[in-house]
């Protein structure tokens, strides 16, 4: 089973203000979809899509109307997992379960589904002392709820088990960053939290976003992995196969094909990162040898 991974599309945000680690093309927005939308079409053995949040820039209607237009066109089930700036009105929740359900299975942003052999579990991750709504003049302090936690121990065998949510699972390592310290890890204890869960319930794989750069490190028993942002140069996004034998991961960038130019700043390169950075294979250790060479980018 294939499936893509893409994450921070920030629909409906602007080009000149917000977080970002390379420049946004959010202008060109409907072309970086229609060039995902014609990816799918010659890829049709992709099965589904997950989004791992920050689907829009702010969790208004006119927003969500926008992803569901966006998504609605491409041609493979999505499965949406709701990032902080989804989030930034107090009923950005209703709104997305009111005009995007089918992207939520069973009407629920906290949901478990079953694809072939592997569990898939999406959890809503909290960032302030409200569930379910940002204000960004809150520290940024990731956490689920009691009953989130609960949602994990609920029915459903899969021979694998992949958790998605809108934090990163953690920071990048300095061998990817040249820094000092691990680079935008997840307040409090998150990472911790994180850790016991893929231990408790034995995860192959944890997908995280948020900090709009590619991360792909093994932390056992999971694999931790993060996307740079969709709507930022080079425009990429993962595409894993998984099954009971099986498990890899790589890197594809839309950039060559998109018909707008966009700058790229190669002094932070270590946002696209090395080629293990980029790509994996449970079976192949050879793809995973620590490389001190980032990618070539445009
Ligand atoms: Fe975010």
């Amino acid at each position: 089973m294939k499936f893509i991974y893409l994450a921070d599309s920030h629909i409906g945000g602007s080009d000149s203000a917000g977080y970002c680690q390379q420049e946004r093309s959010l202008r060109y927005a409907r072309d970086i979809f229609d060039e995902l939308r014609h990816w799918l079409h010659e890829h049709p053995e992709v099965d589904f899509m997950i989004h791992g949040g920050d689907m829009a820039d702010s969790g208004t209607g006119a927003n969500i109307l926008q992803a569901k237009e966006f998504f609605a066109a491409l041609p493979c089930p999505c499965f949406l997992a709701l990032g902080n700036h989804d989030l930034t009105e107090t009923d950005s929740l209703q709104k997305w379960l009111q005009i995007v359900p089918e992207f939520f299975p069973e009407q629920q942003t906290d949901y478990s589904f079953l694809q072939g052999d592997v569990r898939f579990d999406i959890l809503t991750v909290h960032w302030g002392k409200q569930e379910f709504f940002w204000d960004p003049s809150e520290a940024q302090i990731p956490w689920f709820s009691d009953q989130q936690f609960n949602q994990l121990q609920k029915g459903l065998c899969g021979k694998r088990r992949i958790l998605i949510t809108h934090a990163p699972p953690c920071g990048l390592p300095e061998a990817q960053t040249g820094l000092q310290n691990p680079l935008h890890p997840p307040a409090g204890n998150f990472e911790t939290i994180l850790q016991q869960l893929a231990e408790e319930y034995s995860l192959d794989l944890i997908l995280g976003a948020h900090n709009h750069m590619n991360l792909a490190t093994r932390s056992d028993p999971a694999w931790l992995v993060t996307s740079s942002a969709f709507s930022e140069t080079p425009f990429e996004f993962k595409l894993f196969e998984i099954n009971d034998k099986k498990l890899c991961m790589e890197t594809i960038s839309l950039v060559n094909q998109l018909p707008f130019r966009s700058s790229y700043d190669h002094q932070k390169s270590y946002v696209q990162g090395r080629p293990c950075d980029r790509k994996f294979s449970e079976n192949d250790p050879q793809t995973n040898i620590s490389s001190t060479q980032n990618s070539i980018l445009p």
